[in-house]
């Protein structure tokens, strides 16, 4: 059987990172694309230059023209700009709506039986954009977030606990970052649940507020400590682990970015909520019910998703 075709729509910082891990990991060839000339050719170069010591089996191939990515069986869309110190992920909308344009179109016309999972940020308003500029089915397309602010989450627990952080599983809902939902209740150290733990002394709800509050903070923390750029090996390892999930039909339970029209009771939009990811893409929301508090801080979450999409609507008028 053919090797699966990975395509990198974005040869940046978490696209160099995640054509070194898709190889490393033996996923699948894999294109790089990008506008800018000369960087995904080098950075395919480089990479696949890694390989008789790493010993993978991956044709690597860079390039500036989009008829290359054409029979991609997954897409990873990170081509945008990043945020600097100061800036907001809404900051970078109107730029980045644009080259979903591009994008989209780009994975329409050469890659359209891709399951593709967006990176871009803002990311629930890009990928909703992305999807509507492809067509692609919704359940193929799909935004990275949920894996990546509980990867956060998971590591700072398992900091203060002193565990391993294999051990430790997060829930979170919700928009990406400053409106992500923590379902404590279904956040555990191996099957304990995070409230009982507090009960048992472990840690206070104060020090677990404060650990809440920095995955929140998350993204904007690593900014400020790079000052050029944001986050890139997170983000790369969470849509790697996505893909793999896809690739290998692995039916794994993810927090992402998915269209819902149904659970939770909302109408037709895209944030983040646990899924399930097989060779079908996104197969099944896992929809259950909240308490207040919880329903509260996801409205919240929504009503933010819905005002950056009416934004990307006033920005181009040709998005439903
Ligand atoms: N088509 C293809 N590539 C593009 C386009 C376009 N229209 N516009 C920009 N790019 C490329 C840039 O040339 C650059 O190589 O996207 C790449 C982005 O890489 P970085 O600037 O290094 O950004 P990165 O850290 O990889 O983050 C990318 O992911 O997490 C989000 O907020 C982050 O939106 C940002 C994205």
């Amino acid at each position: 059987m053919a090797r699966p075709r990975i395509a990198l729509i974005g040869a940046g910082q978490i696209g160099g990172t995640l054509a070194h891990l898709a190889a490393i990991k033996e996923l699948g060839d894999i294109v790089l694309f990008d506008i800018a000339e000369g960087t995904p050719q080098g950075k395919a170069l480089d990479i696949a230059e890694s390989g008789p010591s790493e010993g993978f089996d991956a044709r690597l191939k860079g390039t500036n023209d989009y008829a290359d990515i054409a029979g991609a069986d997954v897409c990873i869309v990170t081509a945008g700009v990043p945020r600097k110190p100061g800036m907001s992920r809404d900051d970078l909308l109107g730029i980045n709506l644009k080259v979903m344009k591009a994008v989209g179109e780009g994975i329409r016309d050469h890659a359209p039986d891709a399951f593709v999972i967006c990176i871009t940020n803002p990311l629930d308003a890009m990928v909703w954009a992305l999807r509507e500029f492809s067509g692609l089915p919704h359940e193929k397309v799909v935004g990275m977030a949920g894996v990546l602010d509980s990867a956060r989450f998971r590591h700072f627990l398992s900091v203060e606990f002193d565990v391993s952080m294999r051990d430790v599983t997060a829930f979170v809902l919700g928009g990406h970052g400053d409106t992500m939902v923590p379902l404590a209740r279904y956040s555990t150290v191996a099957g304990i649940p995070l409230p009982d733990l507090v009960e048992m002394g472990w840690t206070t709800q104060d020090r677990l507020d404060a650990i809440i509050q920095r995955t929140r903070d998350g993204g904007a923390e690593i900014v400020g400590l790079l000052k050029t750029g944001s986050a890139f090996y997170a983000p790369a390892t969470s849509a790697i682990e996505m893909a793999e999930a896809y690739l290998k039909d692995q039916k794994r339970l993810l927090p992402c970015a998915a269209w819902c029209d149904g659970p939770f009771g909302l109408k037709g939009m895209y944030v983040g909520v646990p899924t399930v990811i097989g060779a079908g893409g996104i197969e099944r929301i896992v929809s259950f019910k909240l308490t207040k508090p919880e329903q509260a801080m996801f409205d919240k979450s929504i009503d933010s998703v819905r005002g950056l999409v009416e934004a990307c609507k006033a920005i181009d008028p040709t998005l439903g």
